[in-house]
């Protein structure tokens, strides 16, 4: 049994990981910090902190709030310590498994993020060694294999190299010694430092330091850092040292509030005129440098996930509709089932994500680089792992999204995507020009809320919800079923409308509710007789249009724009209906169970 070292603490998955060591009380600055960074998961806390050589756990599950509350978590002493949201993969949502996970005799915490894929023989091989495992987690073998390396080697550096070298999977880690040093490293999961007076933050998140400073280090792939006493060191998984630049961060700690709305997801989606015109506000520089790697393409293809992955069926139909460019839009989740072959140096592969770390996206990207690709991407952290792995990016800037369901960051991306097509078709589209349009459009949508708001009222005990679109209007009924599926907990699909004669129209029923995205275009008459259909089956029609018609059981009305420009303003009336039935089955619409802001593993 181990003699030397004393213990490991662990943090693990979608999570979020943050450490500090400065001059104040460590525990009340990381409960601040794992409250802002909570979205990114919310099924247990874990707070570890050190004081007189000795760590001290407390743990449960639960959301910040109430964990810190019944375990008193803001008073545990000492002035450096780390601290844990987690979301859960491997093992329930239990004490146990709640993180810092402590190795055999407590005298390192360490804190994590991602999955460790060959943590059942590295677990064997540490039991044979007489290791004692009380979680069910995969992460729990970081603790003890950093054990096992500090009592042979005898220093931190050189546990942490030889602990990294035996690790198989995705990770950022922090660890605590007694003796008072943190630790950290990184492998395809976000890590950054932020410098304050007197100390240091480790964090997956920039939100989990922003209050205190906006002076950050991101780490790259296979860094190692050293906080000791006030030197911070930096070194590779050789042990080579290596030096990294300070990034201010842009960010406001105000946009990161809610002000005056009850929840996050409200403001953001009342926050859409701004960041429509911030998706189309990149320098023309910035535009035309992006562009030039489509013109000299041979083959485009687009990927996302999620609400990501609607916007790439919308580029998909713009490309080729106004830009003439042929494009394949691919979920990333599948991307690494198609054929790659097609892929090689004349090959564009677009890339779309709002937090820029999903980690389908980011193997998406890998792969088509190993193909000597070009990668393009469309983020709204332009300090992401993404934007620093692509030839070029774009940012949507539409400042932190906190709400887990995506909603500004939706039409800020769709904004990006028509200016890039506008650009290529020299203005054909006309974002830019009718910018005045699409602003009075969606402060008129937003000023109807409380209309969209009661039609909840005859909707929200319904078992399925069924949207459908044709053409744009399909990616916008994909969207918003997935609203209501995140965010109210519904079964609702978005069907193509032409489809629905082939199957779907078997679904419908006077128990079912149907929304019909029909407004006044090419797409008009055909979806209209495709509501006659579903109304002769007794299904509970509501239509979203800026013409009404005696069809509609409730009529959400839509200003009219240019056709190509609906998409960007017919999504918010699915958002808030989404937001409303979320509060009429009273769910928390920030955090919805199950779900993480931001999908670092596989
Ligand atoms: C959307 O509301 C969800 N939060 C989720 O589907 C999200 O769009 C997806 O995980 C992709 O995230 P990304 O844009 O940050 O890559």
């Amino acid at each position: 049994m181990i003699k030397v070292l004393r213990s490991v603490i662990l943090l693990l998955v979608v999570c979020s990981i943050i450490g500090y060591k400065g001059n104040v009380l460590a525990a009340p600055v990381l409960i601040d910090s794992l409250k802002r960074m909570e979205y990114r998961g919310y099924d247990s806390v874990g707070i570890a902190t050190i004081t007189d050589g000795k760590i001290l756990v407390r743990k449960g599950v639960g959301k910040v709030a109430e964990v810190n509350r019944s375990l008193d978590l803001g008073r545990m002493p000492g002035q450096m310590g780390i601290g844990h949201t987690r979301w859960a993969t491997h093992g329930g949502v239990t004490d146990s498994n709640a993180h810092p996970h402590s190795a055999c005799t407590n005298d390192i915490a360490v804190v994590h993020n991602g999955i460790i894929e060959n943590y059942s023989e590295l677990k064997e091989e540490l039991m044979l060694q007489g290791h004692i495992f009380k979680s069910q987690t995969d992460s729990e073998v970081i603790a003890h294999l950093l054990e096992a390396h500090y009592s042979k080697e005898g220093s931190i550096k050189q546990a942490m190299i030889e602990t990294c070298k035996r690790l198989k999977g995705a990770y950022a880690f922090v660890a605590v010694f007694e003796e008072g040093t943190i630790s950290g490293a990184r492998f395809d999961e976000p890590l950054i430092i932020g410098i304050v007076d007197n100390g240091y933050f480790i964090s997956s998140d920039i939100l989990g330091f922003l209050k205190y400073t906006d002076k950050s280090i991101f780490l790259d792939n296979k860094d190692i850092a050293i906080i000791d006493g006030e030197k911070l060191e930096l070194f590779d998984f050789e042990g080579f040292s290596i030096k990294r630049p300070i990034t201010q961060v842009a960010w406001e700690l105000a946009a990161v509030e809610k002000g005056a709305y009850a929840h996050h997801t409200l403001k953001e989606i009342h926050q859409q005129v701004q960041t429509i015109i911030e998706g189309m506000s990149d320098s023309k520089e910035k535009m035309e440098a992006f562009c030039s790697f489509l013109t000299n393409a041979k083959s485009i293809y687009i990927t996302g996930s999620g609400t990501s992955y609607h916007s790439t069926l919308i580029l998909k139909h713009i490309f080729g509709k106004f830009a003439k460019i042929r494009s394949e839009a691919i979920m990333s989740s599948e991307f690494q089932y198609m054929a790659q072959d097609p892929i090689d140096e004349t090959s564009v592969l677009i890339a779309i994500s709002q937090s820029g770390e999903t980690a389908d996206v980011l193997q998406s990207v890998k792969a088509a680089k190993q193909m000597r690709a070009k990668i393009l991407s469309i983020v709204n952290v332009p300090t992401s792992s993404l934007a620093r792995i692509s030839n070029s990016f774009l940012n949507v800037n539409c400042g932190p999204e906190i709400g887990v369901a995506a909603t500004k960051s939706f039409t800020g991306q769709l904004s990006a995507l028509y200016n890039v097509t506008d650009t290529l078709c020299h203005g054909c589209i006309g974002i830019a020009a009718n910018k005045n349009e699409l602003i009075a459009a969606v402060n008129l949508i937003l000023s109807t809320e409380n209309n969209i708001a009661k039609i909840v009222n005859t909707m929200y005990d319904v078992k399925d919800i069924y949207i459908l679109g044709r053409s744009l209007h399909y990616p916008i009924a994909l969207e918003g079923a997935l609203k209501i599926k995140e965010l109210a907990y519904i079964h609702a699909e978005g069907i193509a409308a032409g489809e629905l004669k082939h199957g779907p129209l078997a679904l419908i029923d006077k128990n079912t509710v149907v929304i019909v995205i029909n407004p006044s275009d090419s797409t008009f008459d055909d979806t209209i007789s495709n509501a006659h259909e579903i109304k002769a089956r007794g299904a509970f029609v509501i239509g979203i249009s800026d013409k009404e018609n005696d069809l509609y059981d409730h009529f959400i009305k839509i200003p009219k724009v240019k056709e190509a420009l609906f998409p960007l303003i017919e999504v918010i009336p699915l958002q808030i209906l989404a937001y409303y039935l979320a509060l009429k089955k009273n769910v928390d619409p920030d955090y919805p169970r199950n779900l993480a802001k931001s999908v670092t593993v596989k």
